[in-house]
């Protein structure tokens, strides 16, 4: 429980990575991290030393949330490489501009985050004029925004050519090149900082670009929070958001879970700080989420055992990402244990009883609760005291029995 106090008493390193487990968990693809946003941060930053390093805080952060408006569609916004799809496709097309809304909610005090939104609105304007939301063309469209561009197209094109690298980099940049959405100057400027060092390692190796990134974000700016408590709340309220965006059914979900598994465990007489521990938790717990795509999540019909699995697999995605950031390692072991059962019938682990800790114990009852009184494609919209009387049913069976006894 210990590691969860840096989460309490540190809220300003925090906070960065927040922004860090956001930007993996957006890029989850079924099991697959792609680290797109990471990329594109790590590019566009370099080219930024150059062109305009007084920007390199905006742009980095930039550079990881560009695809934040992105999360509710079907398929990752990587697998439409190509303009003509993209237009054709409305919620591609507005992805650019719903990312800008969400950044602007982000509740720092960091003058730069207004500047975020507005590259990130642009990130897919041409230089020729072809590309969306305005069709702005050459410097219509802002510096930071270009670069956001480049480092993108190169992301994206780059995964279209097998190995070896060497060659999907060459390759890459041909069709940058090639492609007219942005100017010579930044596909120079780009060529440029490839061809400074072997860039393999980074295209290639999750170590090598974790440490990079650490090393990056040393020297940025810091991003100060509002009102240290509140604003953690904040921030991880609007992560719930974002989550919950995913599919058409959830909205609100992971706050409700926050909120009835705090006052559930009030009802225990847990202390302040597991109370709020349980409910961060609440906010977060659904983020393996991310990677299930929206076909099978919104699905009215049974689910074939590829789907099950995939599904079944998000608690455990939940704590991979938590884990891999030292600030909220100590949330993962709640979060990700929300479908575990008291009988030892959960998932992903088959944990029974007392093996499952008790945030996680809390959280299952709390988001059971919520599913039972939700719209779901494969049920009716259960009353609360249908769901209370569901949690009686299964207490002792799928539910700590202590838990049941303060909910009800
Ligand atoms: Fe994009
Ligand atoms: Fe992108
Ligand atoms: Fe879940
Ligand atoms: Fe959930």
């Amino acid at each position: 429980m210990n590691e969860t106090r840096h989460l309490t008493t540190d809220p300003q390193s925090t906070f960065p990575q927040l922004i860090l487990a956001l930007s993996t968990a957006m890029d989850l693809d079924e099991k697959v991290k792609l680290y797109h946003g990471w990329q594109v941060a790590v590019w566009a930053s370099k080219m930024a030393e150059e062109a305009c390093p007084q920007q390199l805080t905006e742009i980095f952060y930039a550079g990881l949330l560009h695809d934040i408006g992105g999360i509710g569609l079907s398929d990752h916004i990587i697998h439409w490489p190509r303009l003509d799809d993209q237009l054709k496709n409305p919620e591609v097309r507005s992805h650019p501009y719903r990312g800008a809304q969400i950044i602007r909610m982000i509740p720092v005090v960091f003058k730069g985050l207004h500047h975020i939104a507005d590259m990130v609105l642009e990130h897919h304007e041409w230089w020729d004029g072809r590309g969306y939301p305005n069709g702005k063309s050459g410097d219509e469209i802002g510096k930071e925004a270009q670069l956001l561009r480049a480092a993108d197209a190169f992301d994206v094109y780059r995964r279209l050519y097998p190995e070896p690298v060497s060659e999907s980099v060459v390759s890459a940049l041909d069709r940058l090149a090639s492609s007219q959405e942005c100017s010579s100057q930044m596909v120079h400027l780009l060529k440029k900082n490839l061809g400074r060092e072997d860039p393999s390692p980074l295209l290639r190796d999750e170590a090598a670009l974790a440490e990079l990134i650490r090393q990056m974000q040393d020297r940025l700016r810091p991003l100060v929070l509002q009102d240290v408590s509140d604003t953690l709340e904040g921030v991880l309220l609007l992560f719930a958001k974002v989550i919950d965006a995913k599919h058409s059914y959830t909205a609100g979900h992971s706050e409700r879970i926050a909120l009835y598994s705090s006052q559930i465990a009030r009802a225990l007489g847990l202390p302040d700080d597991q109370v709020r521990e349980i409910r961060y938790a609440g906010y977060l717990h659904d983020i393996g989420k991310l990677s299930v795509p929206r076909s099978i999540l919104d699905k009215p019909g049974p689910l074939d055992e590829e789907e099950r699995r995939l599904v079944k697999n998000h608690p455990r995605l939940t704590i991979e990402v938590l884990k891999f950031f030292p600030a909220l390692r100590g949330l993962a072991q709640i979060a990700g244990r929300h479908h575990e059962r008291w009988d030892g019938q959960g998932y992903p682990d088959g944990l029974k009883g007392e093996e499952i800790p008790l945030g996680g114990r809390i959280l299952a009852v709390a988001d059971a609760l919520d599913a039972l009184t939700s719209d779901r494609p494969y049920r009716e919209i259960g009353t609360f005291e249908e769901a209370l009387q569901d949690l009686r049913t299964n207490r002792s069976k799928q539910f700590d029995p202590r838990v049941v006894d303060a909910t009800v």
